[in-house]
């Protein structure tokens, strides 16, 4: 893979469960990866959903041995490959989790017992620096050690949310969360944006919870809910449940038309984030 510059490390989260986390990631992975940008994504989660989302067995070493130090990350990475039977995404590669990640923290602490074990990313992540446009931390529903490692090490933030207002409202919290990461530990860590999934495209309500969330969170000062909604469809779902990606299985669909324009937003949002700081290191290079 060709060396480019620093990679983006994006922590795609919410506390909630089944709001579209793995989903959205793998899909924005993958559309990104249509686009020519390369991608890692770390399943953190013992339940494995980006693992299996992609197709990968749950029985290769990933994720628990990269976080105890036992493996180096460039050992642990499952490309696609015909003689494994691998298959992912163009331009997407992946550190795999097998239900073991669940011991993770026990573990650790057995082994360590004056060390912290939500400071064991950062640095096998940036070992792997440059190496990827994107590394995606695809997080588990609840603030276990590697979740809150993946908060403690990204770059930016996504958060995922249903289009329900159970789901709208619990938004807070996350934020919440997102705060307290930049009091402990985290400063940078920047909201890229929110995406609105599962979208019943037969009601308006989507549309209501999306400005909701632009008023909210621009008034907490942070990026709401990115313009493109991604609307529910099965045949996701059934891509899923066959270790595929819509990219794969449906390349036309509506859906996967969605992600593309999600992730050209993405890129939008991220040059945007960036152009104020280029003007300033300019600026500066100007006054020495
Ligand atoms: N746009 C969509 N249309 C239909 N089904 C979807 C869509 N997005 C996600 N799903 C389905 O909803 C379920 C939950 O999605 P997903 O696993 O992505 O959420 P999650 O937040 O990662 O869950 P967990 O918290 O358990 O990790 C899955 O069965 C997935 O296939
Ligand atoms: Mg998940």
């Amino acid at each position: 893979m060709i060396m480019s510059r620093k990679s983006e490390i994006i922590a795609v989260g919410n506390q909630k469960g089944g709001v579209g986390k793995t989903s959205n990631t793998v899909h924005l992975a993958a559309a990104l990866g249509e686009l020519g940008k390369t991608s890692l994504i770390v399943d953190l989660d013992g339940n494995c959903g980006a693992t299996r989302g992609l197709g990968v067995g749950t029985d290769w070493l990933g994720t628990f041995e990269l976080l105890l130090g036992d493996q180096e990350p460039s050992d642990v990475i499952v490309t696609t490959d015909p003689v494994e039977g691998t298959d992912l995404p163009k331009n997407v590669e992946l550190i795999p989790a097998r239900r073991n990640l669940e011991e993770f923290e026990h573990e650790y602490r057995r082994r360590n017992k004056f060390s912290d074990p939500t400071n064991t990313l950062s640095g096998p992540l940036r070992s792997l620096d440059g190496r990827y446009d994107f590394i995606f931390l695809d997080t588990a529903p609840n603030a276990s050690a590697p979740t809150i490692a993946s908060y403690k090490t990204a770059d930016w933030f996504i958060l995922s949310t249903e289009a329900s207002k159970l789901s709208v409202d619990g938004l807070n919290d996350a934020l919440t969360d997102i705060l307290a990461v930049r009091e402990a530990g985290n400063p940078g860590l920047r909201l890229l944006g929110v995406i609105m999934c599962k979208v019943d495209s037969r009601t308006r309500m989507a549309t209501v919870y999306t400005e909701k969330i632009r008023k909210e969170f621009e008034a907490a000062g942070e990026l709401g809910a990115f313009e493109t909604l991604i609307n529910r469809a099965t045949a996701l779902e059934a891509a899923q449940s066959h270790g595929k990606t819509l990219f794969q299985t449906e390349p036309a669909h509506k859906v996967t038309e969605q992600y593309r324009k999600l992730a050209r937003e993405v890129l939008s949002r991220l040059e945007a984030a960036k152009a104020p700081l280029a003007d300033s290191k300019l600026k500066e290079a100007a006054s020495a």
